[in-house]
This record gives structure tokens, sequence and C-alpha cells, in this order.
């Protein structure tokens, strides 16, 4: 499908790197920049509760996924300067773990709206209307196009593959809420549930 101007690449898989991304940034600042200085997040007690992960798994490397949700969770999205200290807390390269935050839709390598929206279009839901509906919603949030955020910074909307519910086309993704059955005239009232 082509949708956006800025859309490239394709998926890998319903865990994979997200599609479409627009390529010139989003409402919040640009495209994985920052402008001030990076802070580190694993100071005191965060730098704490990452030790307390250290000793229930094997390895500092399996703390990975954790690490980087408690870097999303504070800071909104994973930026270069992020990856840097997430790989030296947890003895790893930044090129290792760079390849696990791209290769996760549920990691944000840039600034993302207030709600993160994924919408399933691999073939069995493209064919039952997939494409309606990410027209919808890149409409109606105002985001225009897939992976920019909305001006008003509610909705970031972006397409990914598989989402694990074929029979309940179109299913979607709202932050942590799993919505199945999604129409274009759905939209509003499902954009309505969230500020
Ligand atoms: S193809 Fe859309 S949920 Fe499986």
């Amino acid at each position: 499908m082509s949708l956006t101007a800025g859309q490239g690449g394709s998926g890998a898989g319903s865990s994979g790197t997200p599609r479409g991304f627009a390529e010139h940034g989003s409402a919040h600042g640009g495209h994985g920049t920052e402008t001030a200085p990076y802070e580190r997040l694993f100071r005191g007690e965060r730098l704490a509760q990452l030790e307390q992960l250290f000793t229930l798994y094997p390895t500092k490397q399996a703390c990975l996924l954790p690490a980087l949700w408690m870097i999303q969770e504070a800071r909104g999205w994973i930026s270069e300067p992020a990856i840097g200290e997430v790989a030296e807390v947890l003895g790893l390269t930044p090129a290792y773990v760079k390849g696990v935050v791209t290769f996760y839709t549920m990691y944000h390598t840039h600034p993302v709206g207030r709600h993160f929206i994924q919408v399933c279009t691999t073939t069995p839901c493209n064919i039952c209307g997939a494409e309606d509906v990410v027209r919808a919603l890149l409409e109606q949030t105002g985001c225009r196009e897939l992976g920019a955020t909305s001006p008003d910074g509610r909705f970031t909307v972006i397409e990914v593959e598989c989402l694990g519910a074929c029979g309940f086309a179109t299913p979607i993704l709202v932050d942590d809420d799993f919505i199945e059955n999604v129409t274009p005239e759905k939209i509003a009232g499902i954009l309505q549930r969230y500020e």
C-alpha cells in the first residue's frame, strides 16, 4: 500500500520494525533528535531498580527488554544516547541494543504522541479493509502521515504486521488496548476515549 510520501521498507512480523514512518519526524521535535544534553537514567533509585532486576535473571543481557522499558516509560522514547547508556550498563554493544530496539514495534525510536496506535495491514486484514481504517485514522487523528504525530500531540499511527487476530479484521492497538473489528465508522468513537 502507499498511503504516505515518507513510507519506506517493510515490516518484519508482528513484533517487527514498524512500517511507514514519516521521514521528517513528529510534532514533538524531530525524528530521533534531542536538543538538551542527555541525562543518564540509571542513577540512584533507577540504578538500584535495575540492579535488583539483575538478581532475577541469569545474565545482565537478559535484562535488556525491561531496561528499555524503563527508559521508554521515563523518557517516552529511546534515543541514541539512551541506547548507549543501556549498552554500557548491561555490558553490550550499542549496535546490539539498537538491533533490539528497532526490531520491536513497542519501542519508539523517536518522540510519539500521548497515544500510540498500531494498525494491522497484513494481507488478511488488508483485503478486509485495513487500508480504509488507516486512512480514517490518519484523517481523524490529524496525523496525516504514518509515523507522524498529530499537531495536538495526542496520537501517532503506524502500520504493523499481523497482530494475531486475523479473524477479527481490522484489529488495532491503542497503547495497551487491543480493539478488534475496527471499521472507519468506528474510529471517531474510539478516538474519543483517548485524551
Ligand atoms: S493479518 Fe491482521 S491480525 Fe493477522
